[in-house]
């Protein structure tokens, strides 16, 4: 099948395999910058908005028969190349509800964002995920990388993932079998749909004041203002990435529109039309100069996914815009 082919199969699986009800959410070449925090990235082939698990079961399984791969992203945490992402990106910001369980359990859908969570338990007078208030991520991304600052991380506060795997079958699993370790969990083949988190009972005000307290020191050290994908590398044991950063003298140090933010040294911010190109080129210059400077290899935190911009003068590959099938999709515009 040539890709165009695939692309077509698609569209026709997702119409075919499910209910009369059309999949509503489904857009053809997207700009990532638009789902980025870090607001920089090239088109994906297609991206879909599942607006509940039978619907991302239907575009996994469509995905799966027409040959195409799939990934799910949640836009922070991450940095999509300027050549763009082969295939479907799935975006599970519809997937979001929340839902108190028994008196000391939260479940999340993977969509959720970590402060609202956050927030949510707050309210319910349910504590340990405070620290999650200034994390931009989804339950879902957080998951998958173990997310988390220095006052805490997500792995000892789940109870339960639930996963549905590349057949489309969903699976719950007890915190027991799942591991963890610092950014990273390992977790079967799958995409995360919901997890549930085990807290503590406190008072909500006493909860509140913490989270108050944090997001201030957030807000002091790190540019959180402007675009970015986070911290872009992990801190290697005993030191941190963003002293060395700076030791090295490359605050404010500048590619394009991609810049080594003056506030928090492990953060490259976006001044306004940075292309992935030129953060790349900044993510390298700053490994080899911590390096050189100090003996130290800094290991990536965000995860780079998606092709490498065509050189200029290239043909462009022959990934043509295929009409959306009858009336299953439609075209929209921003998220
Ligand atoms: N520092 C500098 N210069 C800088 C930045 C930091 O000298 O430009 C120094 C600070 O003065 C401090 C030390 O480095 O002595 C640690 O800094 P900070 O407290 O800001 O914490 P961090 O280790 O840089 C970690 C997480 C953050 C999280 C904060 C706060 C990682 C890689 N980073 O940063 O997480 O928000 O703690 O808890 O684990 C992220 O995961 O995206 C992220 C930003």
């Amino acid at each position: 099948m040539t890709f165009k082919e695939k692309v077509q199969r698609f569209l026709k699986e997702l119409q075919d395999g499910g209910t009369a009800r059309p999949l509503g959410d489904v857009r053809q070449r997207e700009p990532m910058s638009r789902h980025t925090t870090m607001k920089a990235g090239g088109e994906a082939d297609l991206l879909v908005v599942p607006g509940d698990v039978e619907e991302l079961r239907r575009t996994v399984l469509a995905a799966h028969r027409a040959g195409l791969p799939l990934i799910v992203l949640g836009g922070s945490n991450v940095i999509v190349q300027d050549g763009g992402i082969t295939g479907v990106v799935v975006k599970l910001s519809r997937l979001n509800r929340i839902r108190l369980i028994g008196p000391d359990r939260i479940e999340a859908e993977a969509g959720v964002l970590l402060p609202r969570l956050a927030r949510a338990a707050a309210r319910a007078g349910l504590s340990g995920l405070e620290f999650a208030i200034g994390i931009p991520g989804t339950v879902g991304g957080s998951i998958v990388m173990n997310a988390g600052t220095r006052e805490g991380e997500l792995a000892p506060r789940i109870d339960s993932v639930t996963l549905m795997r590349p057949d489309g079958e969903v699976v719950t699993l007890q915190r027991n079998t799942l591991r963890f370790r610092y950014r990273h969990a390992e977790l079967p083949q799958g995409c995360v749909v919901s997890a549930r988190f085990a807290l503590e009972l406190a008072p909500a005000v006493e909860i509140e004041a913490t989270m108050t307290r944090m997001l201030g020191a957030r807000t002091a050290t790190q540019p959180l203002h402007s675009p970015s994908a986070g911290c872009v590398f992990k801190n290697p044991p005993g030191d941190s990435a963003g002293r060395l950063i700076e030791a090295a003298g490359l605050k404010g140090y500048r590619i394009g529109d991609a810049q080594v933010s003056e506030r928090h040294a492990n953060f490259i911010i976006n001044r306004g039309h940075a292309r992935t190109n030129d953060i790349l080129s900044l993510i390298r210059h700053v490994g080899r100069e911590v390096a050189r400077q100090f003996g130290v290899t800094l290991e990536l935190e965000v995860k780079i996914v998606g092709r490498a911009a065509r050189p200029k003068g290239a043909p462009r590959p022959s990934r043509l815009r295929v009409r959306p099938h009858a009336s299953s999709t439609h075209a929209t515009g921003s998220s």
